[in-house]
């Protein structure tokens, strides 16, 4: 018996990072995995490669999180072939870590916050429909929400946004069987770290006590925890995976 047994998971964007790698910890613990993600080829390699480890436990379906009608044709998929939703992992997110403040722009904000903040709300507005008793939600913040940053103005305030988003829901759902949390990731090694200045990154490594940057790995065995019945009483909560980076 694993975790996970049985139950029906939509994580998005899982094609790569650290909700790929949350996926297949899934897939091996016994659930069908949704993963989304914008780029059909990159979709195609992740499904294949989590296929040929956990044969017929894993759906891809393209959707973009800034899309709205994406979002309705992912949860219509889920609907069709399987007809709800156990555990929901959002953790699509974008946005910038060398954007100061003289350099946000309209249309930079509009980008970021359409995805991380419009985005995860709607993904949960649609899935809830799905989600019976026993349902957990994941949602992806980021350590940088509760500290300053440099050039991470947009982001930062996009991922703060989701404390009050599990705060409000877990008060609004009472004692209906759901839950709600926020894991908040310091600096993990993923693509993400080819897109961010070496500067940057060493700067930031500088501030993480444990003196390294996580693993993928080191998310998704939180996400388990928060998504299986080993957190049954943890609603409403923030928990920091972070090597310490937003504790001191
Ligand atoms: N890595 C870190 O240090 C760190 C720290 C704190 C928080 N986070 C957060 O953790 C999450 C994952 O980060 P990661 O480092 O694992 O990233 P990653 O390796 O770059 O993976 C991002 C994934 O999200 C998908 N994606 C991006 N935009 C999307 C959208 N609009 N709709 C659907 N899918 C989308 C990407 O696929 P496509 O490009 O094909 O869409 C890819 O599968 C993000 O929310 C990020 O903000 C990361």
């Amino acid at each position: 018996m694993t975790k996970l047994d049985g139950k029906i998971a939509v994580i998005t964007g899982g094609t790569s990072g650290m909700a790929l790698e949350t996926a297949a910890l899934f897939a091996a613990n016994g659930a069908h995995v949704y993963i989304t993600g914008r780029d059909k080829t990159r979709l195609d390699r992740a499904v294949a490669g989590l296929e040929a480890a956990h044969p017929g436990s894993v759906t891809g379906v393209q959707a973009d999180s800034g899309v709205p009608a994406d979002l309705d044709a992912l949860f219509r998929t889920v609907a069709e072939k399987h007809g709800r939703v156990d555990v929901l992992y959002a953790c699509a997110g974008i946005g910038s870590l060398s954007e100061p403040l003289e350099e946000v722009t309209g249309a930079s904000f509009d980008e970021v916050f359409a995805v991380n903040v419009r985005g995860t709300l709607l993904t949960v507005q649609k899935a809830l429909p799905l989600m019976g008793a026993g349902g957990s939600i994941v949602l992806n913040g980021s350590g940088g929400s509760v500290r300053g940053v440099p050039g991470s103005t947009v982001y930062a305030a996009s991922k703060a946004a989701l404390r009050s988003f599990v705060r409000v829901w877990t008060a609004e759902w009472g004692p209906r069987d759901l839950r709600v949390n926020l894991l908040n990731p310091g600096p993990i090694a993923t693509d993400v770290v080819n897109r961010i200045p070496a500067g940057v990154i060493e700067q930031i490594v500088n501030g993480v006590p444990a003196g390294r940057m996580g693993l993928p790995s080191e998310i998704a065995s939180a996400v388990l925890f928060l998504a299986s019945d080993d957190s049954r009483f943890v609603r409403g909560s923030e928990l920091f995976v972070d090597g310490g980076f937003a504790q001191v």
